[in-house]
């Protein structure tokens, strides 16, 4: 062993031991006659102590160590002259009698420092560098915490770890597919999972009962701080099971995570919603419910006054801003340059004022009296002091584009705390979503999600009004997992997969498999997956996934440490039978 001790264990119940550290030397200090050296690794940092006068050949060594230099020091703890609280080894150092560079080391491109000079690509360009950083290994730190807490969860509740293939075949079950060329069955490819659901279903047709699987997964669709094109799923399925035991067993897992991680007992079931009245209420299927600002419909109220925007308009919505109504003209701006934007795609922003002195006063003052404003005012409970913050149009997109404003506020006042947890079951998804593009229906989850009993009867008068029996876990505003019952029936599948315009064919060269399995005595089962890149995120408090993987892409999915994607070389090509098209 290289050391005794690491760099963040000594206290100052260990003065007078003799002790070896070994680590990286992260800056030193020369003051006169003293040089001090802080010392880091994984644990922390302690500080070097090198006196001129007691040892000058040792003192001028340390004098020559450079940053990031890999270094061996033996010598014994004594207490600090002057203590640095910050650090829990803060009141010791190491007064040095022996010191071994065991490495030199170039100067590195940004600072290893919990604040760096170090910009985003340049940091993932030398990602290895940039894990040395505390705040980045605080963050494995708990991705690890998070991962060894769920295997003890799920394994306590009988979950069995089962390992599914990488190399399985395309199937339209979403997002486009990552492929792989196969060398020995010429022209033909693999495609990487996009999740491991049909493996985990034909594991309940096996009889494992109880599945789970911390594994990647694969998508090639554009990406966004929460979106990776790997990524980890905490993969779970069950048998003998009805949605009930699924959420149960579930709120169980994330309640078990807060608990022994962060200290944190969530009080009672945690709250749920159906999807409808998520889209109603927040214009989201993942609300982030640690703020109020719900929507209020004022169509009925603000309709067939005369103002053209609204009366053309197919639904009007509000949200109450509580105490906002001292905005400025330039606040107001900016929020409607923000609808504006193109992502965002309102045509502008209507606001009234419920001022202090009870007075009322609005954008739209030439339509609407004072006697109308309050009767938006009395539909939305806004108060003296409050906003009104107003856009119509399309009820869908009007939706999309007030939650992205009320979350753009959330953000502004400082609703959305990252230290407040608040989760949230969102349930009976649609099971089919229509796509214009295409023409035709899509399954909203994925196609072996099974519709509630009650609307099945809608297959063949009105499709798009089935509900499944799908859920999602929300959290702050991200959707943290997903799944649902499964169709555990040959010709229930079929049906679905006649519905989502699969030719009897299609449906049997891409999904027989499965099919054929259930005509081998599959029970009734159903699943969830998380995502732990998103679950990790936020238990850490943030919107970006990417700090909490250890080598993660860029937006355009490259990694830039090892620079991939890249091109192949023309003998590889060759061997595969590829032809690239320039
Ligand atoms: P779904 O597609 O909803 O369900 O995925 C489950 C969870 O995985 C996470 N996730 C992602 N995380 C990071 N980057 C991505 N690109 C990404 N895509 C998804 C999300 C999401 O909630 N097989 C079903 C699950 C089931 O039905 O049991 C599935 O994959 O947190």
């Amino acid at each position: 062993m290289y050391r005794s001790h690491n760099c963040g264990e000594l206290r100052i119940s260990d003065i007078n031991k003799e002790v070896t550290l070994a680590g990286w030397v992260q800056k030193s200090r020369d003051l006169g006659g003293m040089t001090f050296v802080d010392l880091r690794d994984r644990y922390g940092i302690t500080q070097l102590a090198f006196n001129l006068e007691v040892n000058e050949e040792l003192c001028l060594k340390a004098r020559k160590l450079g940053r990031e230099f890999v270094v061996q020091a033996k010598g014994k703890v004594i207490e600090r002259s002057s203590k640095n609280k910050n650090i829990p080894t803060g009141e010791i150092e190491i007064e040095v009698t022996e010191l071994t560079v065991l490495n030199a080391a170039k100067t590195p491109p940004f600072t290893i420092e919990d604040e760096t000079d170090g910009g985003d690509e340049l940091r993932m360009q030398y990602r290895y560098l940039d894990i040395r950083r505390n705040p980045v290994i605080e963050k494995l730190k708990l991705r690890n915490r998070v991962a060894l807490e769920t295997r003890k969860y799920l394994d306590t509740n009988n979950f069995m770890d089962v390992e599914t293939p990488f190399l399985i075949k395309s199937t339209p079950e979403g997002a486009r597919d990552f492929v792989v060329p196969s060398r020995m069955n010429e022209g033909q490819f693999y495609a990487l999972p996009q999740s491991p659901q049909t493996f985990k279903q034909l594991l309940m047709v096996s009889g494992i009962d109880r599945y789970y699987q911390i594994t990647k997964c694969f998508r090639d669709e554009d990406l966004r701080a929460d979106r990776q094109p790997e990524f980890t799923q905490i993969d779970c399925e069950m048998s003998f099971v009805e949605q009930e035991d699924i959420l149960n067993t579930f709120e169980g897992l994330i309640k078990h995570l807060f608990r022994t991680i962060k200290g944190i007992d969530f009080e009672g079931d945690f709250p749920r919603m159906t999807y409808a009245e998520a889209m109603e209420k927040y214009g989201s299927d993942k609300p982030d419910i640690r703020f109020g600002m719900e929507f209020t419909e004022l169509s009925d109220i603000a309709k067939g006054k005369g103002f053209p925007v609204f009366d053309n308009a197919e639904t009007v919505i509000a949200i109450n801003a509580k105490g906002c109504s001292e905005y400025t003209r330039k606040q107001l701006d900016a929020l409607t340059e923000f609808v504006k934007r193109p992502q965002i795609g309102a045509t502008g922003l209507i606001y009234a004022k419920f001022n202090t002195d009870g007075t009322v006063k609005s954008s739209v003052d030439k339509f609407f009296t004072e006697e109308d404003l309050k009767q938006w005012g009395s539909k939305t409970a806004a108060e003296a002091g409050d906003l009104l913050l107003v856009l119509c149009g399309n009820t869908d997109k009007v939706r999309k584009q007030m939650n992205e404003l009320r979350l753009h506020l959330g953000t502004e006042l400082g609703l959305r705390k990252p230290d407040d947890f608040k989760p949230l079951w969102v349930l009976d998804f649609p099971l089919l979503e229509w796509d214009e593009e295409s023409g035709r229906y899509h399954a909203m989850h994925h196609p072996f999600t099974s519709p509630k009993k009650e609307d099945i009867h809608l297959i063949a008068t009105d499709p798009g009004k089935i509900r499944a029996n799908a859920y999602d876990l929300a959290m702050n505003g991200v959707e943290l997992g997903g799944g649902s019952i499964r169709i555990h029936d040959r010709e229930l599948q079929a049906k679905m997969f006649e519905l989502l315009g699969f030719t009897k064919e299609e449906a049997i060269s891409q999904f027989g498999f499965l099919m054929n399995a259930f005509e081998y005595g599959a029970p009734p089962h159903g699943g969830l997956a998380f995502g732990l890149d998103r679950l990790v995120a936020t238990m850490g408090g943030s919107d970006s996934i990417r700090d909490y993987i250890a080598f993660p892409k860029n937006n355009s999915g490259r990694d830039v440490m090892i620079d991939a994607p890249a091109p192949l070389a023309e003998a590889q090509l060759k061997e595969l039978n590829i032809n690239v098209l320039k």
